[in-house]
């Protein structure tokens, strides 16, 4: 399987949509502006395992505070890093939420791990990294190139 191209002016803000590449899911979330600011409050930074993603679980391009080439679009893998399963897409903060204090993101359904909205786990959870961040690239201003 090669490189799939993803129209990123397609996604709404705060929407998430699945992309299927090299036989596994991938996730492409357009954060909006409060999102982007919650990632770098220290209440949710410090509750984190590894919130500067030291990690080698991503790209050169994607070691910084948002995980990404660009702050706006986040591109992740989206299988568990605990046994596997796909996490499920909770992004609101104040939905039906599997924790208080949820500041939105992503929910394994079969173990309880948390990850935020730039795919960093919480602490006290069996996934034990951060979701990966495949290859990618823009290489116009509306296309993602994944692979
Ligand atoms: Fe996700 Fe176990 S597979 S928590």
């Amino acid at each position: 399987a090669g490189p799939v191209d993803v129209d990123v002016t397609q996604i709404q803000p705060g929407q998430r949509i699945v992309i299927l590449w090299a036989s596994r899911p991938v996730f492409v979330v357009r954060r909006t502006p409060e999102a982007l600011k919650g990632l770098r409050e220290p209440k949710l930074t410090s509750m984190l395992r590894d919130p500067d993603s030291q990690t080698l679980q991503q790209p050169d391009y994607a070691r910084n505070w948002h995980r990404s080439i660009k702050e706006e679009f986040l591109v992740v893998v989206g299988i568990c890093t605990h046994l596997g399963c796909v996490p499920l897409f909770l992004p609101s903060p104040d939905a039906s939420t599997p924790a208080p204090d949820w500041p939105g993101g992503f929910f394994c359904p079969c173990h309880g791990s948390k990850y935020d909205l730039a795919a960093r786990v919480f602490q006290g959870v069996p996934a034990p990294y951060n979701l990966p961040v495949p290859p990618n690239v823009f290489p116009d201003d509306k296309t993602l190139r994944i692979g």
